[in-house]
């Protein structure tokens, strides 16, 4: 038994370690942006793609070194790259509730690595995040209303 497990969890580790990407969480709200960073390292045979994962399956971009990025029509006019696909910054603006889900970086390599993703949570108007838990296969996202915490009252 454990001969056949051990190789299979060192093989886990050295995928895990491919691809990581930061923040595990970010919170914004509606019309601002976040950043993500993918670092990967290893032999890749491509670039760097940017999928979301959850809650609808999605290739957000693809990006490769010396090579015009390829952004998905939702995003278009959306995203900014920095720096190379070995360490690439990925800028998400103009953001709307509806882009809240999981975002994970893989590696065009053959392992296909992949990290295991930042949660984005957006906030519409009036609207403030409760809590992001579980981690990133199994997303939580708590939203408070907050004309229900007195002040101003906000109709949409
Ligand atoms: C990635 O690039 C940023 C910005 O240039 C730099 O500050 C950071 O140290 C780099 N990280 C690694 C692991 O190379
Ligand atoms: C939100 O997402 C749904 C499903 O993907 C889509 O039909 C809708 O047009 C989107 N709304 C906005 C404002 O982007």
């Amino acid at each position: 038994m454990i001969w056949l497990t051990l190789p299979a969890l060192l093989l886990t580790m050295v995928g895990a370690q491919e691809v990581q990407q930061s923040p595990l969480y970010a919170a914004a709200p509606e019309g601002a942006s976040v950043s993500l960073v993918c670092l990967t390292r290893g032999a890749l045979f491509g670039g760097v793609f940017l999928e979301r994962r959850w809650p609808t399956p999605a290739n957000v971009i693809y990006f490769e070194d010396q090579v015009e990025p390829t952004v998905d029509r939702a995003f278009r006019g959306r995203i900014a790259f920095s720096g190379t696909q070995s360490n690439l910054t990925i800028s998400m603006s103009l953001l709307t509730p509806n882009d809240s889900g999981v975002y994970a970086c893989r590696a065009a390599s053959e392992r296909r690595a992949r990290s295991p993703g930042t949660m984005v949570a957006v906030t519409g108007e009036g609207q403030r995040v409760k809590s992001l838990s579980g981690d990133q296969s199994s997303p939580s996202m708590v939203y408070e209303d907050m004309s229900y915490r007195g002040g101003n009252q906000q109709r949409r």
